[in-house]
């Protein structure tokens, strides 16, 4: 076994050393860092406008106990799903459960197979390696695997080889619309914010893309083809001290792609980003936008969500994209894809269009989470 894992990094590095290489022989800007798994000590020093680095970077100096950060990674169909989190945090400044996690470095992969049946697992690693190209990022993560992006992040591609759990395969992303900050298009390349709220970053390398799965968990096969999404998020304080809730969630509605981030800190104030494009081209980011819990019980609408809040039917997403013109989405909570005491995803249908304008009705799926610390 140890044997086989030092092979394993072996050849992880032996990659990565390569993909440097050969960017550094293309004149692109490259990094390359070992990630401690273990707390240290001192100021987290996060980065927070885009001139400081990659797009897909990593964004902490380094990861003190209170500081978090990670690479999410999504696909979804209509039959199945699937969601793997690279970790570069403690578990308590994520203020998740999953409190066994003894080190800073670690991978979640948790979704739904076509029966409904769910599965979750948490792979530690003891070695992390993180390297960015371009503004494309690649980690490896030992005894999991690894995740590898294109300099325009275009294309990523994750490996799957985690014995622990016994889960091997593939996933395949082909980016299909452009990537985005908070409120501006990477594109832009002015010097934009990156913080969403305070002391809470959000870069949204792959916003939509077409995405392909092939696992094999415990011995069962997984095939998913379907939409794709990745992210990251990161913060230099504890989630649950800045955080009180928030509404997150992509989907694809016929031309459209959407991703919707509604977040209420921890002193009540509403911080929001809307990102609408049609047919891959921008329509409209970072405008006014409300997401809000549909139900029959009063419970399920309560809005700003307090602890009498239970789970809703769904969400009620509107943008009102200026010049653009106004659209409302509506994301139905079919599928109950993680649950745990501090957030909900689900996967569902996602129907709606321009108001007063064309309504799509489907293949429409997405994927979304209400967090909350209430
Ligand atoms: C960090 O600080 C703690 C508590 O003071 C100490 O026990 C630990 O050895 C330090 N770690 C490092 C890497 O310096
Ligand atoms: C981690 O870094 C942040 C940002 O500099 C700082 O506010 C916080 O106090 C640090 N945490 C610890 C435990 O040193
Ligand atoms: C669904 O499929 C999984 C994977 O094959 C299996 O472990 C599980 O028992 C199945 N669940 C049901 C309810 O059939
Ligand atoms: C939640 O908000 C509702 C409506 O304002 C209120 O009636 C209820 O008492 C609140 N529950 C808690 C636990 O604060
Ligand atoms: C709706 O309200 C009823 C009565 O208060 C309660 O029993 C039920 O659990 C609630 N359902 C949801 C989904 O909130």
């Amino acid at each position: 076994m140890a044997q086989k894992l030092t092979l394993q990094r072996v050849f992880g590095l032996i990659l990565l050393a390569f993909s440097i290489f050969a960017s550094v022989a293309s004149g692109l800007a490259t990094s390359f860092a070992s990630v401690p798994p273990t707390v240290s000590n001192g100021s987290s020093i996060m980065v927070t406008t885009s001139s400081q680095g990659a797009f897909d970077g990593p964004k902490l100096s380094i990861v003190n106990s209170t500081s978090f950060e990670w690479w999410y990674f999504d696909i979804a169909s209509e039959e199945a799903s699937v969601q793997i989190v690279f970790f570069t945090s403690t578990v308590s400044a994520i203020g998740h459960p999953e409190s066994s996690v003894p080190l800073v470095t670690y991978v979640t992969i948790n979704g739904l197979f076509p029966n409904g049946t769910a599965f979750g697992y948490v792979v530690p690693s003891m070695s992390v390696y993180i390297a960015t190209d371009g503004d494309g990022s690649s980690g490896f993560f030992d005894g999991f695997g690894s995740w590898k992006g294109t300099p325009d992040m275009s294309h990523y591609t994750i490996t799957v080889d985690a014995e622990a759990i016994g889960v091997k395969g593939a996933l395949y992303f082909q980016s299909a619309a452009p990537a985005h900050y908070p409120f501006n298009f990477a594109a832009e390349r002015t010097d934009s914010t990156e913080v969403l709220a305070p002391n809470f970053g959000w870069a949204n390398a792959v916003p939509d893309s077409d995405a392909q799965a092939h696992l094999s968990i415990g011995g069962t096969k997984l095939h998913i083809v379907g939409r794709g999404y990745h992210d990251k998020n990161w913060g230099d304080a504890p989630m649950q001290d800045t955080t009180k809730t928030w509404y997150w969630g992509h989907a694809k509605v016929g031309p459209y792609a959407i991703v919707w981030f509604d977040y209420i800190a921890r002193d009540g104030q509403e911080y929001y980003s809307a990102y609408l494009t049609k047919n891959g081209v921008p329509v409209s980011l970072g405008s006014s936008m409300t997401v809000r819990p549909y139900g029959r019980n009063e419970t399920q609408t309560l809005y700003p969500p307090n602890a009498s809040s239970t789970q809703p039917d769904g969400f009620i997403i509107n943008i009102d994209a200026g010049y653009a013109g106004k659209f409302e989405f509506s994301a139905s909570n079919d599928d109950v894809v993680q649950a745990i005491d501090v957030y909900t995803r689900w996967t569902g249908q996602v129907i709606g269009g321009p108001v007063g304008g064309e309504q799509f009705y489907g293949p429409g799926v997405g994927l979304w989470e209400w967090m909350r610390f209430i």
